[in-house]
């Protein structure tokens, strides 16, 4: 099986979405050939729907927000939050034109998805219902997102690429050289690599730049020159279909992946810095930290939108190396990259639902 033309395993929560994109407003959103439509009703609840009216399939989420119910734009017909046609204009009694038709209401329903809000994102789970709540199957935990003593910031990614590839960026932490002022970290030395059922973990000897021990150590992000190298450990973690990673006890990073297509892949990367040395700031009152958590969200920006563009162009180059099928032989000294392409091929094999491809409807998919 070649690991570039595995699809994903969908019995797994996926993030399609942050929290504050979605509103009373339908958004269209996709994961892995799906087109999907969300929307927040009344009471702030989020639903999610087949994104196709089954009356002349066009998006639902060209339509608007009706209380709890989703209308489409064409003909206006109404669909609840699980999915159930509830009003069709034509078949009204009360409307009482005289071209009215005084039908009852038929029997229509379009496939709805669980969703559920953590952390700031929005997961949905495509898979077979039945495997829900299963231990396997929860969301990625980001207990940072809501902890006061960290800052948070958030860059997406969206990469003409095979999802596989921008994993095993994220697992090869040899590449720091690609990175010259963003580099946080350099002289990785992979020491130990752990595989489990649903895990890859790599654990590096690196050196890193940044040390967040001071109050001004965040001038660091700004000025090279405030930075200097010490010894720290690297953790690299591909937890099937995420990765998270901690550098030292300074930085955590997750990245929760929305692969679209076999060449298409979203991601969110969510960088925090920790401010636990700062044990004064502690004692201050709650709402006072919250406010400095407030304040410093996005400050981690320019570096982490800067390390994410120098990895798009390789990791694109790498697909398009891939398209054009140049045949010249590669070499790989990162024992990572093996044991997560060993990972992709299995999650598909061994969970394969054909119910759940055949809904992919690739033909119809419009990326
Ligand atoms: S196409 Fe949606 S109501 Fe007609
Ligand atoms: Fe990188």
């Amino acid at each position: 099986m070649d690991v570039r033309s595995c699809g994903i395993n969908l019995n797994h929560w996926y993030v399609v979405a942050q929290s504050q994109e979605i509103t009373t407003k339908p958004k269209e959103v996709k994961l892995w050939y799906n087109s999907i439509v969300l929307y927040r009703d009344s009471m702030g609840k989020i639903h999610a729907l087949d994104n196709r009216c089954p009356h002349r399939q066009v998006k639902l989420s060209e339509g608007k927000v009706l209380e709890n119910s989703l209308e489409c734009a064409y003909h206006g017909w109404q669909f609840n939050g699980e999915g159930n046609c509830t009003f069709i204009p034509y078949l009204n009694p009360e409307f009482s034109c005289s071209n009215s038709n005084n039908k009852a209401l038929p029997k229509i329903k379009i496939e709805s998805y669980p969703v559920q809000e953590f952390d700031g994102f929005v997961w949905i789970f495509l898979g077979d219902k039945k495997l829900l709540n299963s231990d396997k199957n929860q969301t990625m935990s980001i207990p940072e997102w809501d902890h006061l003593n960290y800052i948070a910031t958030v860059s997406v990614i969206d990469c003409q690429a095979h999802f596989s590839f921008l994993i095993e960026n994220l697992m090869d932490m040899y590449h720091g050289h690609l990175h010259d002022d963003y580099q946080a970290w350099t002289d990785a030395n992979l020491k130990e690599l752990l595989t489990t059922e649903e895990e890859v973990k790599g654990i590096y000897e690196a050196k890193s730049y940044y040390k967040i021990d001071k109050i001004w150590s965040i001038s660091q992000l700004f000025f090279p020159s405030f930075r200097s190298l010490h010894p720290e450990s690297l953790m690299v973690n591909y937890c099937y279909p995420h990765w998270q990673s901690t550098l030292g006890k300074d930085f955590t990073i997750y990245c929760l992946l929305c692969p679209i297509s076999l060449t298409h892949t979203k991601a969110y990367l969510i960088h925090f810095t920790s401010l636990n040395a700062f044990w004064r700031l502690h004692k201050l009152p709650r709402w006072f930290r919250q406010f400095i958590k407030d304040k410093l969200y996005g400050t981690a920006q320019t570096m982490l939108d800067g390390l994410v563009a120098q990895d798009i162009i390789m990791i694109e180059q790498e697909q398009q190396a891939y398209e054009q099928k140049i045949r010249k032989p590669t070499y790989e000294i990162n024992p990572t990259i093996p044991a997560v392409q060993k990972m992709i091929k299995k999650q598909v094999k061994d969970e394969c639902n054909p119910d759940i491809l055949r809904r992919g409807d690739r033909e119809n998919f419009i990326i």
